[in-house]
């Protein structure tokens, strides 16, 4: 049986991107899987973060978009990876496998250290950010997943999450599948309203969960070129266009085509993707508002997913231990 796994780190808000090329097809695919692991990356956000009210706040955010964007709850495992300890007792045993050389290769602690004065290239790196692989490769291979979905930047660290695996089953004996990566790039991905990569630190995002007029703002936003209503329009290379693309059906978009080539104004057409858009989000958002007013219907939701995975790390644990010589002493 084969297990899909991903985790999303707590670390702000979820925006329109992360719907597109994230959530959605994370949940569209969880639905081909008998099981499903799906969880809050709260340990893995430490490392970048370290404002407790906005790790707090967060969890709560995301939980509840994820909550509200319709994951299947009687079948997805879901919950806070800080509440599964055994993925920190695995940590460990992990590290312990694992060569320093692999992790001084990974693309983020290395761009840190370039990043840095040649005279004093650790600055500002805490042990966390270079240690992140081993706790990625704990969440995964705790639960046996075959199946990761994640971004073309974490690509890297399913492959060290295979390496470590490799030699973990050398050493002990065969204990651990080897995870494949699910590329969320070969789905769809939503430029931001200046057409680079929707993020963050380029301010370019637009909330997912924001209100009806804010959303209609942001979308007006998008840049466009100058052409005036009447003129022809071209979709290729057009970011309204990706927009389109990303909410709406394969056999509507020939509509859409056809109103940018017969010279729709870009006011328009705003408005329109605008309906299409919040058409699409407006029963999530309404789910979402009420779960985080209500923070203790997502507890308990979270805390009902935890037991759940708490069981089966239970197990996984044991038969790691024992594998490494530690079990009772009359066992
Ligand atoms: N590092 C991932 C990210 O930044 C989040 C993550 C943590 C994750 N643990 C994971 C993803 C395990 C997949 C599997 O997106």
């Amino acid at each position: 049986m084969s297990i899909l796994l991903t985790g999303i780190t707590t670390s702000g808000t979820p925006h329109l991107g992360n719907y597109v090329g994230a959530i959605k097809p994370s949940i569209e695919e969880s639905k081909k899987f008998k099981d499903t692991f799906l969880f809050l990356a709260d340990y893995h956000s430490l490392i970048k973060n370290q404002d407790p009210k906005l790790t707090f706040q967060s969890s709560l955010q995301i939980a509840s978009a994820w909550i509200a964007c319709g994951i299947d709850l009687d079948k997805v495992n879901f919950y806070r990876q800080s509440n599964i300890p055994q993925i920190l007792e695995l940590n460990w045993i992990l590290s312990s496998v694992t060569p320093k050389g692999i992790l001084n290769r990974a693309h983020a602690y290395k761009a840190a250290v370039d990043s840095n004065d040649k005279n004093d290239p650790d600055k500002g790196i805490n042990a966390g950010l270079f240690n992140y692989p081993i706790l990625m490769a704990a969440d995964i291979l705790l639960f046996d997943a075959k199946y990761v979905p994640v971004g073309s930047d974490q690509k890297q660290h399913i492959e060290m999450t295979r390496d470590i695996a490799g030699r973990f089953n050398n050493t002990y004996g065969k204990t651990f599948d080897l995870p494949e990566p699910i590329i969320s790039e070969d789905i769809s991905l939503l430029p931001g309203l200046d057409g680079r990569k929707m993020s963050k630190s380029y301010n370019n995002f637009i909330e997912l969960f924001s209100s009806e007029k804010k959303l209609q703002k942001s979308l007006n936003q998008i840049i466009t070129d100058s052409l005036l209503p009447g003129e022809p329009k071209e979709t290729k290379d057009s970011i309204l266009f990706e927009y389109f693309s990303a909410f709406v059906s394969k056999h509507k978009i020939y509509d859409i085509e056809k109103s940018f080539k017969d010279g729709a104004g870009w006011g328009d057409l705003k408005k329109m993707l605008f309906n299409i858009i919040n058409e699409e989000i407006k029963p999530l958002r309404e789910k979402f508002d009420e779960l985080v007013s209500k923070p203790e219907l997502v507890e308990e939701i979270l805390i009902e997913g935890e037991n759940k995975a708490r069981k089966k790390a239970e197990i996984k644990i044991t038969e790691i231990r024992e594998k490494v010589g530690i079990k009772a002493l009359n066992g």
